[in-house]
């Protein structure tokens, strides 16, 4: 909303066509106010007009960017990217070719507009790796460009000395393609002479600047820019500009455009050459016939060159100090003077430069050129200078002029045409009206027949003596009559005294202004020659791209006929131009200088008005106006004023166009002032506009009252009904949760009571069924169902039936805790019963002679643990296998209990002999181990008692009874190595025979019965004792000592 009203704003209106009065004076103040605030832009029409601000301003930001993508052209502030945007949308949607003609003097802002265009392009336009690097070779284009062909100037740091049309080619996505460039009209003059205070291409100082010691040297230059003729010879550097950056710049642009590294080398080379040719000086001598003729002064750098170029220095040098002249087909080879030598030496280098810069152009359009046969739309970014009058104007401002005014007839012809066009669509009456059309001017020029182009070239071919007098000459008789043109002459055949008008000048009017033009060097610039040794020596040189831009020099090839004149080619170039300009839909962005100084903020009027002048901007609102000054769509016109009628706001059920008629006829404007189109509205004057805009934000402000308190009061209806709806909605929760709570309490109350009363019938209820041993009925019945669950429990889980498992599980309560002990002795004596039911015989006989064993010694002699592993076998003797026993055998008969070999103690000395011990179920046999003859034969009744010591040995003393025959040497005292099992089995024997224990002694102290009385036998546990068994010593006759280990 504010920027549209910014557009409608009377006393600054972004629209110049809305200007009321439309005066030069109304136009330059709207235009200072505007550039005062910063808006650097202006429309008239959809013809933006953009004032150099020469500060950086903070409107070309990415998010700017964002704003200007598909607006609404008129719904925001006047700016650059409204105008692209609108070019790329008419491009991509209604599929018409755009061109954006940028135009205004130097220093006035076109190359950095053209700039923003091509940035906003890239930057609305889609993405991808393939489109990013398109755009960016584009864009890339404009550093290499620039540094050859952008110059300090006074007027401007980086003043671009060439026109430049490029078109930016589109693939019906909207997505960049490529491109293709063309230049106009390098201002080649400048190699070779710049004014005070300017500088050559920016190209020479960027090399010198910022080339590396080794580039240099390969190109045999000096860092020096005071060194070369063709540079400044004051200091070179320019604030805010770093040379070498930008040189650095410059060759990555390359890289990215596609150049190679010998291709930059190559044109690195060419301009070297340029450079050093400014060096090579010329002096004068004289021929032997007389005639002053010229040489090289100082070889060096003309063999530098030559080294540079691969060409014999010679042939260079020849091609400059002379020149064949083809008299009668005979070539003589005449000496040029020394002012002819620099002649030739700069056109040269101009040539060189010019050719070079085409050749750039070409080659950065190799790179960035569609390939054929895709379908494309184009947009066409054109910058090119505007028009020019100075003090002095010369052939290039002639042709810089006649360029500018074919563009104003593009712009006339087709802004007219457009709008006629609208007229005839929209089906309203239209009346043609008075314009300027400045086809006469262009004819004036450009006439092939009688134009003062076709003049300046007949004067250029013609034979005999050729000067800018005889040309002037031809205008002025040409163009006598002529309303648009004037001389000295002509005003003089006039009666016209006009002081301004110098000799030798012509002027022209041109819808700019009038332009006074001095004709010396028209010819001159207009030849443009090179004379041919010096095009040829190029050809002939080895260095390829300097070779490939003189196709001229090759001899094969040479004509006679003359190149094309410079007039002729740019006119050539502008019909291209135009004709390309027709085939698309223009877009003007004209620039303003505002001035001189370059200073942000300072606006100068007369400047202004002057370039206001030359732009015509006066005539691009008129022609604007020339119909309605404004128009709109009935739907857009519709909803901007609806609110001016009852009938039509807040909405409006008909179509739209009823609509905005309704509207309209509410209000008193005369009926002249208004055309209904088919579907737009036209108002013809500002006046008519303005009012309407004052009533509607009139109508606006009592609107948004209303709406501010229809708002506020539906604010304040809607809180008070939510505060109502919370505060009901809360007391209903409380009120609720407050009721709930209490319910619950009773409910818990209620509950209790009926349990307690409930309990207190049922006791009163079965009080009589009770008796007073219920309870330990009730506890027997508990504790039998306990003592049945846990027996039964047991039953269930068993502990296992090894005879070693002792486990048994605990009890499950205090009072079952005896019965389960005695439980578990029962089980366990009872799996013993059952381990023992399973026994052998032999096996278990033996087990029972270990328990016989165990009772007899356990815990009472400390040979019994030792015995424990070792099984009674018995039989040690193997008295059936041996025959040698068999007497033996014969006595055992079949009673045999254990045969083995003991030691037998001498009773007398203690010594110990080995015998032969067999018991069997009535005697024990001790025999001869070597007769194998039983010695001794005791009954066992005869056997008294036994005696074995406390220790670990096999000592024993056998005590007879003193009525026994066997035993009248007296006891035995026996050692045996199965002592355990030896006295085990006489117990068991006597149990089993006889039916009485074996007296059984374990002592260390005992009495012992000989024949020779008795003997008292202490044992004593003693180191001494052997091994092998105890040792026994007699100590007198009643003693004896037993040593046992
Ligand atoms: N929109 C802008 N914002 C800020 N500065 C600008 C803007 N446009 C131009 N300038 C300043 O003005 C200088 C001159 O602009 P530019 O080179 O575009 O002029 P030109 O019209 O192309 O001149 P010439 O005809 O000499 O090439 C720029 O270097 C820049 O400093
Ligand atoms: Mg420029």
């Amino acid at each position: 909303m504010e920027t549209t009203t910014s557009l409608l704003d009377a006393a600054a209106a972004g629209d110049l066509v809305l200007l009321d009065p439309l005066t030069e004076q109304s136009l330059l103040q709207t235009l200072q106010e505007r550039f005062h605030r910063g808006d650097i832009y202006t429309y008239i029409g959809n013809v933006l007009i953009s004032v150099n601000p020469y500060r950086p301003l903070p409107i070309y930001t990415p998010e700017k960017v964002q704003e200007y993508h598909n607006c609404n052209f008129f719904a925001v502030k006047p700016h650059i990217y409204a105008i692209a945007d609108d070019a790329y949308h008419s491009l991509c949607d209604r599929d018409r070719d755009q061109c954006i003609l940028i135009t205004g003097e130097s220093g006035a802002g076109k190359t950095e507009a053209s700039k923003l265009v091509m940035s906003y392009v890239a930057a609305v336009s889609s993405k991808g790796e393939e489109v990013d690097k398109v755009k960016e070779q584009l864009l890339q284009s404009n550093p290499v460009l620039e540094a050859f062909g952008n110059a300090k100037t006074i007027r401007n740091d980086n003043s671009s000395r060439f026109g430049k049309y490029m078109d930016v080619e589109f693939d019906f996505k909207g997505e960049p393609l490529g491109g293709v460039i063309s230049n106009y009209l390098l201002e080649k003059s400048r190699i070779v002479r710049h004014v005070k205070g300017e500088r050559n291409f920016h190209i020479f100082y960027q090399l010198l600047a910022g080339g590396s010691a080794q580039l240099l040297q390969q190109l045999k230059l000096r860092q020096d820019c005071r060194h070369y003729g063709y540079l400044n010879h004051e200091s070179s550097a320019l604030s805010g500009m770093d040379d070498a950056a930008n040189f650095h710049a410059m060759q990555d642009a390359m890289r990215v455009i596609g150049f190679s590294p010998a291709e930059v080398t190559a044109l690195l080379e060419v301009t070297a050459v340029v450079l050093k040719l400014g060096n090579v000086q010329l002096s004068s001598s004289f021929q032997a016939s007389g005639m002053e003729s010229c040489s090289i002064a100082e070889p060096r750098e003309l063999q530098e060159i030559c080294e540079l170029i691969g060409l014999d220095p010679s042939v260079l040098e020849r091609a400059l100090c002379s020149r064949t002249v083809k008299a009668r087909d005979e070539a003589v080879l005449t000496a040029l003077s020394v002012p002819q030598g620099y002649y030739g030496r700069d056109a040269l280098a101009k040539n060189i430069y010019s050719r070079l810069f085409d050749w750039l152009v070409n080659r950065i359009n190799t790179s960035i050129q569609v390939k054929p046969g895709e379908q494309r739309k184009v947009m066409g970014v054109l910058d090119i200078y505007g028009f020019e009058i100075f003090q002095d104007n010369g052939f290039e401002q002639f042709i810089i002029n006649y360029c500018n005014e074919k563009l104003q007839q593009i712009f006339i012809l087709l802004t007219l045409k457009e709008e006629q066009e609208e007229y005839v669509r929209e089906g309203i009456q239209w009346t043609p009206v008075e314009f300027f059309d400045n086809s006469i001017i262009c004819n004036l020029i450009e006439n092939s027949t009688g134009g003062i182009l076709a003049m300046l070239d007949e004067e250029c071919l013609r034979p005999g003596v050729v000067n800018e007098d005889t040309f002037l000459a031809k205008l002025n008789q040409l163009f006598a009559t002529h309303k648009r043109y004037e001389s000295k002459e002509t005003q003089s055949a006039r009666h016209i005294m006009d002081a301004s008008l110098p000799p030798r000048c012509f002027r022209i009017h041109h819808y700019a202004g009038k332009v006074t033009y001095n004709v010396t060097g028209f010819i001159e610039k207009n030849n443009d020659l090179l004379f041919r040794d010096l095009s040829q020596a190029m050809w002939a040189a080895r260095h390829t791209l300097l070779r490939s831009l003189f196709p001229e020099g090759d001899p094969q090839k040479a004509s006679l006929k003359l190149p094309p004149t410079a007039g002729y080619q740019f006119k050539a170039s502008v019909a291209t131009l135009m004709k390309n300009l027709y085939s698309k839909n223009p877009n003007y962005i004209r620039c303003i200088k505002p001035n001189e100084t370059k200073a942000a903020m300072l606006f100068t009027p007369e400047l202004v008005l002057a370039q206001v002048r030359y732009l015509g901007l006066m005539e691009n609102v008129r022609v604007r106006r020339a119909g309605y000054a404004f128009r709109q769509l009935y739907g857009a016109f519709l909803s901007r004023y609806k609110m001016l009628s009852a009938r039509t706001w807040p909405r409006w059920a008909g179509s739209d166009r009823d609509g905005a008629e309704q509207v309209l006829a509410e209000l008193p404007i005369p009926a002249e002032e208004l055309a209904f189109g088919h579907t737009k509205v036209f108002i013809r004057s500002p006046r008519t506009l303005f009012d309407l805009e004052r009533r509607r934000q009139e109508r606006v402000a009592q609107l948004a009252t209303l709406i501010q308190k229809m708002f506020r009061g539906w604010r304040c209806r809607t809180q008070y009904q939510l505060m109502r709806k919370s505060q009901i909605l809360i007391s209903a929760w409380f009120r609720g949760h407050q009721q709930k709570n209490k319910y619950k309490q009773m409910k818990r109350s209620a509950l209790l009571i009926q349990a307690y009363a409930r309990g207190w019938k049922v006791r009163r209820a079965y009080r009589r069924y009770f008796r007073s041993g219920a309870s330990a009925c009730l506890s027997n019945f508990i504790y039998r169902r306990l003592v049945q669950k846990f027996l039964v429990g047991l039953g269930q889980n068993l502990p296992p039936l090894a005879v070693l498992d002792r486990t048994w599980p605990p009890a499950p309560y205090k009072f079952l805790a005896d019965a389960n002990q005695e439980l578990r002795s029962i089980f366990y004596r009872w799996k013993c019963k059952k381990y023992r039911e399973q026994l052998p015989p032999q096996r278990r006989a033996l087990l029972q002679a270990k328990l016989c064993a165990s009772e007899l010694f356990k815990d009472k002699k400390s040979l019994y643990p030792k015995s424990l592993p070792q099984p009674f076998q018995g039989e040690y003797l193997g008295l059936t296998q041996n025959p040698k026993y068999q007497k033996l055998n014969a006595v055992a008969k079949d009673k045999l209990v254990m045969a083995d070999t003991v030691q037998k103690v001498n009773r007398a000395s203690g010594k110990t002999v080995p015998r032969l011990l067999l018991l069997t179920k009535e005697h024990l046999v001790l025999a001869d181990p070597k007769a194998a003859q039983p010695k001794t034969v005791l009954s066992l009744g005869d056997i008294r008692s036994v005696t074995v010591t406390r220790f670990s040995d096999g000592f024993l003393a056998l005590h007879l009874k003193e009525t026994s025959t066997g035993g009248t040497k007296g006891d035995f005292l026996l050692v045996s190595s199965h002592l355990i099992e030896l006295v085990t089995r006489l117990h068991q024997t006597l149990m089993d025979t006889r039916a009485q224990a074996l007296p059984l002694h374990i002592t260390d102290q005992f009495s012992t019965r000989f024949q020779k009385g008795d003997v008292a036998v202490t044992v004593v546990e003693s180191p001494k004792a052997s091994s092998d068994g105890p040792v026994c010593k007699k100590r007198g006759s009643h003693k004896m000592e037993v040593l046992v280990h």
